[in-house]
């Protein structure tokens, strides 16, 4: 191992070697219900894409072990509500997805129902009496915004700033046609990790050379156990690439070709990327490419295991052409997030062991320690500080 010396100041790689966060923080059910109470409950949670969600049907979704439904109606404006009725609390919505026949939610088991915007419009079958307001009574709601035709949801209502969820920042998708790609593909798969060593996971390369052949052969720095060129011993601010990945290829597809048209407002320098990584803690993380867009979302079913779905998007046109080859470009990234699934799970399975109470990370892992300060901070703990070396 390189010493820190060795590497350019504005090197992000790290001159100490923190500790990990304590193992029981992967296992212990109690810490992992104070997570979803600090972290999910108060941050913005990908739910899904606004054109798969069907005007006029209730749509539930899961966030922090709550259950809600998600609801479009007829002049497109989403909304999200707790699938809890204002009577005596009977779920609203039973089933996935719920067509609805009038504009109203209508509770299934005494019929109270609310309009669209939550608003309690008849209790049927039931007299009333003098102190009960139906203004009182309207359905308990969570905020909704729209980002790119992404929906995301605030449990609380003091909800960060969303504009500084995409660590990106909020237009660096702009000249991607976000709004218009539709989903392609979908895949969802149960890994057994607690969703942190997911993050971990992605926020290093380490790994790769290891255990990502397809990868590092697509972007050859990344055999380097690098995501950067800023991480190698020697490099200057003024070394540029041209792209990093392979010769002949632009974007990531089994063949290295795009799979339709280019998307046309793109720069050079975007062109060039070949990939571009927005993350939106805690929940989801966009990859733009040239031709087409893949998600990456999950959701914390327990202390240690976590649901992770993938959408591949793309224009309606390029799945439209006869000659679309989706396996060239599902396949490729699957075979990368399995092999990232099965490390995931390989981790979690030595964290089980109790002589194992934390760890060590590396230099090159600062982006693990910046997830891992995120996570401290967020859980009102102590950040890390590394000792002044004199
Ligand atoms: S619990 Fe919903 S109407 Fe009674
Ligand atoms: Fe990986």
């Amino acid at each position: 191992m390189e010493h820190r010396s060795t590497f350019h100041p504005a090197s992000p790689i790290l001159d100490f070697c923190p500790p990990t966060l304590p193992a029981l923080w992967y296992l212990d059910p109690s810490h992992y219900a104070r997570e979803l109470s600090s972290i999910h409950s108060k941050n913005w949670i990908y739910v899904g894409r606004e054109n798969d969600l069907p005007a006029l049907t209730l749509h539930r979704v899961e966030i922090a072990g709550l259950n809600l439904i998600l609801v479009k109606d007829d002049k497109g404006i989403v909304r999200c509500f707790h699938n809890t009725c204002r009577h005596r609390g009977s779920e609203l919505c039973q089933h996935q997805d719920t067509k609805l026949k009038a504009k109203l939610i209508t509770c299934p088991y005494h019929e109270w129902a609310y309009d669209l915007s939550g608003a309690l419009q008849k209790t049927p079958h039931a007299t009333t009496a003098p102190g009960f307001e139906k203004s009182e009574n309207n359905l308990f709601q969570a905020q909704v915004k729209l980002w790119n035709g992404f929906i995301y949801v605030c449990l609380t209502n003091e909800a960060p700033d969303f504009a500084l969820a995409p660590d990106m920042g909020i237009a660096a998708l702009d000249n991607w046609p976000m709004q218009d790609l539709v989903t392609g593909h979908r895949r969802v798969k149960t890994i057994h990790c607690n969703w942190k060593i997911f993050w971990e996971n992605y926020n290093e390369c380490l790994h790769c050379p290891g255990i990502h052949a397809s990868l590092c052969d697509m972007v050859p720095v990344y055999s380097k156990g690098v995501m950067s060129i800023s991480e190698i011993p020697g490099w200057t601010p003024e070394a540029k690439i041209n792209s990093p990945l392979k010769d002949g290829a632009s974007t990531w597809t089994k063949s290295g070709m795009p799979c339709g048209p280019e998307f046309s407002n793109l720069t050079q320098t975007q062109k060039q990327a070949g990939h571009l990584f927005v993350t939106l803690m805690p929940t989801m993380y966009i990859v733009a490419h040239i031709d087409y867009v893949r998600v990456v979302s999950l959701r914390p079913l327990g202390p240690e295991e976590t649901e992770l779905t993938a959408e591949w998007l793309f224009p309606q046109e390029t799945l439209s052409a006869p000659n679309f080859d989706l396996a060239n470009v599902v396949d490729f990234a699957t075979t990368v997030m399995l092999e990232d699934g099965a490390a995931c799970e390989l981790n979690q399975r030595g964290l089980r062991n109790r002589r194992y109470t934390g760890g060590t990370l590396m230099p090159q892992e600062f982006d693990v320690f910046n997830f891992h300060q995120w996570v401290r901070k967020k859980l009102g703990e102590p950040v890390y500080a590394p000792e002044k070396t004199p």
